[in-house]
């Protein structure tokens, strides 16, 4: 397989096909968002509902949830986010180019990934040798200084109640503060989880790199909540579910963080990699897996508390200490009593936080293929059928003789039941080519053969091999096919 080696090939393919487009691109873009087109939108459907069905519908331990994307400030004091959710980062005195001070190269050859936090603090403290990887200047940057990543709006009409609010930057806070909403209206009994996909809002300093890195994104999150001490068993289960997920991909690897890359909630974290085709061609995190502890619900319970001085310091974040005056937590409110054992305690949580976006590249990526066809060159998307945005395309062999009546029939027919493509125009050749290109697992032509033994060709995209099927088990051949 003639694997992508470079990012520009994907990024034009999708562009050309209607994957995805910039955002606002008649306006000349805006940095860092895009727009997902006609067939971007199946892709990007289908990696949604394979992940929903295999976290929720397939397990009896799992329930979904959909949260409002604005949430009350509090929520981000008591999470750690108002306060410790910021990069470093510095100005290139040259391009006046901000960046990251752990994504700045030590020297012109180096790579930037994985570089630890503490390295990255250590990093700060000498910037002599240091490359914008903008401008390529070595070691002409400001002081370091702290960015906070969430974005800030103003909710309501009147001056006098109008507050500022945050940009989810992580759809799980929804999650633990219906932890208690959840308990009360379902049959759900520690242990289980809570699912939720949805945007997410972070002001990212570097993005680049396609829909890998942005400043809009959708993330499928689990929170799945355990009693402590059984957390370290559940890890190793998330751990082994998610990697299977996606092992219809290639060059994927489990990487365990060092102690100093962990965020303020976690214990321990791993992230499922993928090497993309950009950078150094290096490993990227594709989804972490965390063992968060009891760390939010927690939180949560002091959040809760805190009401009162929140109302007095006028919504003033700054100024507000979480209320954490001694206090039972194990009986509090976000606790959990387990009737088997008799003990009341607050859950441990694993979470398993996966991109819908930033799997929607990987999965491009790994599909993309080149081969040869008669001297041509062809350009290929080897999808896995669950995730092809179009699963069957529907062809007459030429636009006479009765043959497009016959075509339109069973593509009518077929799209009551898969998401379908009917083309009659160019040569024949042409259409597998730009099916082929779309990822299109089959095409279905009516030929001058239909008419006499009601039977169409059914081309297969992989292999190209084509099979004569009788008109009556076109839809069952693909449903096996497709397994759908
Ligand atoms: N709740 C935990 C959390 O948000 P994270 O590692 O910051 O953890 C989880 O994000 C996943 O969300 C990442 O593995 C990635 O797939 C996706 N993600 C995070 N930031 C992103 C961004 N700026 N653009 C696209 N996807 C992003």
């Amino acid at each position: 397989m003639a694997k992508l080696t470079k990012l520009e090939d994907i990024v034009s393919l999708c562009k050309r096909r209607g994957f995805i487009f910039q955002s606002s691109e008649i306006y000349g873009g805006l940095a860092s968002c895009y727009d997902y087109g006609p067939l971007g939108v199946e892709l990007k459907r289908n990696v949604r509902n394979e992940w929903w069905k295999s976290t929720v519908q397939m397990r009896d331990d799992i329930v979904g949830l959909d949260c409002s994307i604005f949430m009350h400030p509090l929520v981000w004091k008591a999470s750690g986010h108002a306060d410790k959710f910021a990069d470093l980062i510095v100005e290139c005195k040259k391009c006046n180019v901000r960046s990251r001070v752990d994504h700045l190269a030590r020297h012109a050859q180096e790579h930037t990934a994985h570089v630890s936090i503490e390295t990255a603090q250590k990093d700060a403290q000498n910037l002599s040798n240091k490359v914008c990887p903008a401008c390529g200047t070595v070691g002409k940057f400001t002081e370091p200084m702290p960015f906070r990543l969430m974005f800030e709006t103003q909710m309501g009409a009147n001056v006098d109640d109008s507050m500022t609010i945050f940009l989810r930057p992580e759809t799980a806070q929804g999650i633990f503060v219906n932890f208690r909403n959840v308990l009360d209206t379902t049959r759900v009994k520690v242990p289980f989880g809570i699912a939720q996909i949805g945007k997410s809002f972070r002001n990212e300093v570097t993005t680049k790199a396609f829909i890998f890195r942005t400043r809009e994104f959708e993330q499928a999150e689990i929170e799945f909540f355990c009693a402590p001490g059984t957390d370290e068993q559940w890890y190793e289960h998330w751990k082994e579910v998610r990697f299977k997920w996606y092992l219809d991909l290639e060059n994927l690897r489990l990487r365990q963080h060092e102690k100093d890359e962990l965020a303020h909630y976690a214990k321990a974290c791993v992230d499922v990699e993928y090497k993309f085709p950009f950078g150094s061609g290096d490993w990227q995190e594709l989804e972490g897996i965390a063992n968060r502890t009891d760390f939010d619900l927690r939180q949560h319970q002091k959040g809760m508390r805190t009401l009162n001085a929140w109302y007095e310091k006028k919504g003033d974040l700054s100024k507000i200490e979480l209320n954490s005056e001694a206090e039972d937590y194990e009986k509090g409110p976000l606790s959990f009593f387990d009737e088997q054992t008799g003990k009341r305690f607050i859950p441990y949580v694993i979470e398993p936080s996966a991109g819908i976006d930033r799997s929607s590249l990987a999965f491009l990526v790994d599909a993309y293929d080149e081969d040869e066809v008669k001297g041509e060159k062809r350009n290929l998307l080897r999808f896995h059928p669950a995730i092809a945005p179009i699963k069957a395309a529907v062809f007459p062999l030429v636009k006479k003789d009765g043959m497009p009546e016959i075509a339109v029939k069973i593509y009518d027919n077929l799209k009551k039941y898969f998401t379908c493509f009917y083309d009659e125009k160019g040569a024949v050749g042409r259409r597998y080519r730009r099916q082929d290109e779309a990822g299109t697992p089959f095409c279905i032509t009516v030929d001058g053969q239909t008419k006499e033994d009601n039977t169409v060709t059914v081309r297969e995209r992989d292999s190209m091999k084509q099979e004569r099927v009788n008109l009556s088990q076109v839809k069952q051949y693909l449903r096996e096919k497709l397994d759908l």
